[in-house]
């Protein structure tokens, strides 16, 4: 009876602590929903890479939602990057912060309770050059006068007339910045995204509106992110967008609704918008889980080939090992909120590591196998409220030492790609932990 007694207090919150807890939590959030609509000077957020081939760099960065019960630390300290024009897979369980990371690269964890809360996500971005009042700076087309001197070209009434871009909106004057998202206020935000990182989620269904025809939604995109584009042109650039994901009637789809479409279909259609605006860098969570196999197959093709014509990167998030060693160039292994190993894909597929890694790959049905039963991994992930200061693997590993209950690992640089945080290979190689760093 006394042993239930304690059991419960370890679960149960009482009402002054729930009372305190809900205190602190809207403290906290003031603070942070106050710096995102600041109005924040470039220098508070521009900054550098720390290596120059990165399109982004996660550094430390926690996110944590503030919730009644306590503060879950989705993301708990994530560092690593996507070098230009690769694909970076990011795995794990579900419910180990995969998505909340790509939220917060995004700035669309779900707030007030979701907050980034620090840490750093550097991303390389063509940001628009400003003038002393803050507007944006058009280029103009230009023409040489009788001297040879380059003036402005001017309309019929006089006027200067704006060049445009190769999508057909108004060109603006722009330069490239390394900007930290993280520190980044909301008005900031708005112009990047969509515009130079685009998402695809798991469930086209939920993202696209039933009500509007899938060119109204295409058409809606391009007009809010493509400025000063015409409506003749909109419609041409979704057209062509729905043609570049293989759709073989674009005109036919273009009006069709959400509904008249097979989930592969709807899949496409969200993969077009995302790649309305040309963007660098495409995150997909999940991007085949809710489609069956064959189908599967096809869209995970579909963003191979897209990522050649675009010359983009791509952060794909998957729990299906079998997707990321189709598609990534390097792999991110996170467990409960922080990564345990990362390398490239050959790293990961051929030598894990981590024996969680180990474990994930057990897990994956094989055809060249027989088996009866499929490998699954012994037990629970640590309750996110109250995380272990030890190694958070521990109670599942099969390979636990007396080290283990120690501090948590650090990170052993095995070779110059592939690092993993794990006593295991902290006794082997007789190294010191090293200190986080980014790395591909
Ligand atoms: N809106 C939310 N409110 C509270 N907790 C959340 C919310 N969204 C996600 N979480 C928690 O954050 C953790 C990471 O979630 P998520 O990133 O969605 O996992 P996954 O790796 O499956 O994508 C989970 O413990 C989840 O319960
Ligand atoms: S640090 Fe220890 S408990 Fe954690 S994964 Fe490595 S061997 Fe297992
Ligand atoms: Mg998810």
């Amino acid at each position: 009876m006394a042993e239930n007694k304690s059991d419960k207090k370890q679960h149960y919150i009482t009402r002054k602590e729930s009372r305190q807890i809900a205190k602190e939590n809207s403290k906290a959030i003031r603070r942070f929903e106050k710096a995102k609509k600041r109005k924040a000077r470039p220098e508070e957020y521009v900054t550098e890479m720390k290596d120059e081939n990165n399109i982004v760099e996660f550094e430390d960065l926690h996110t944590y939602f503030f919730s009644d019960a306590g503060t879950v630390k989705a993301v708990n300290g994530v560092t690593f990057s996507v070098p230009a024009g690769s694909t970076v897979g990011v795995v794990g369980e579900s419910g180990c912060g995969k998505s909340v990371t790509s939220l917060s690269l995004m700035r669309l964890v779900q707030a007030p309770s979701g907050q980034i809360v620090s840490g750093s996500i550097r991303f390389r971005a063509d940001m628009f050059k400003r003038d002393s009042r803050g507007r944006k700076i058009p280029v103009y087309e230009t023409e040489l006068d009788e001297n040879g001197n380059e003036v402005p070209k001017l309309d019929s009434r006089g006027k200067k007339i704006v060049k445009k871009n190769e999508l057909g909106g108004t060109m603006f004057e722009m330069e490239r910045q390394v900007v930290d998202i993280a520190k980044m206020p909301t008005d900031a935000m708005r112009t990047i995204r969509g515009r130079e990182i685009s998402m695809i989620f798991q469930e086209p269904m939920t993202s696209l509106n039933p009500v509007f025809t899938i060119g109204n939604q295409l058409d809606e995109v391009g007009r809010l992110h493509i400025e000063g584009i015409s409506k003749e042109r909109v419609k041409e650039r979704s057209i062509e967008m729905l043609k570049l994901v293989g759709i073989a009637d674009p005109e036919g789809v273009y009006k069709k609704y959400p509904h008249e479409l097979s989930g592969g279909m709807r899949q496409r259609v969200m993969i077009a918008i995302a790649l309305l605006c040309n963007p660098k860098l495409i995150v997909a969570d999940e991007p085949t889980t809710a489609l069956d196999v064959t189908i599967q197959a096809q869209i995970l093709d579909l963003l191979r080939e897209i990522k050649g014509k675009i010359n983009g990167s791509i952060m794909l998030i998957t729990h299906d090992l079998g997707v990321v060693a189709e598609m990534a160039d390097y792999v991110v292994v996170m467990y409960a909120g922080k990564v345990i190993e990362m390398g490239t894909a050959e790293d990961i597929f051929d030598r894990p590591l981590h024996p969680y890694t180990i474990g994930l790959q057990k897990s994956k049905p094989t055809v060249d196998q027989v088996t009866d039963e499929l490998y699954c991994i012994p037990g629970f992930v640590p309750n996110p409220i109250n995380m272990p200061n030890y190694c958070y693997f521990r109670d599942r590993c099969d390979k636990c030492m007396e080290k283990c209950s120690g501090e948590y690992p650090g990170y052993v640089q095995v070779t110059p790609t592939h690092k993993v945080a794990c006593y295991l290979y902290q006794s082997q190689l007789n190294e010191e932990p090293v200190k986080e760093e980014t790395n591909g």
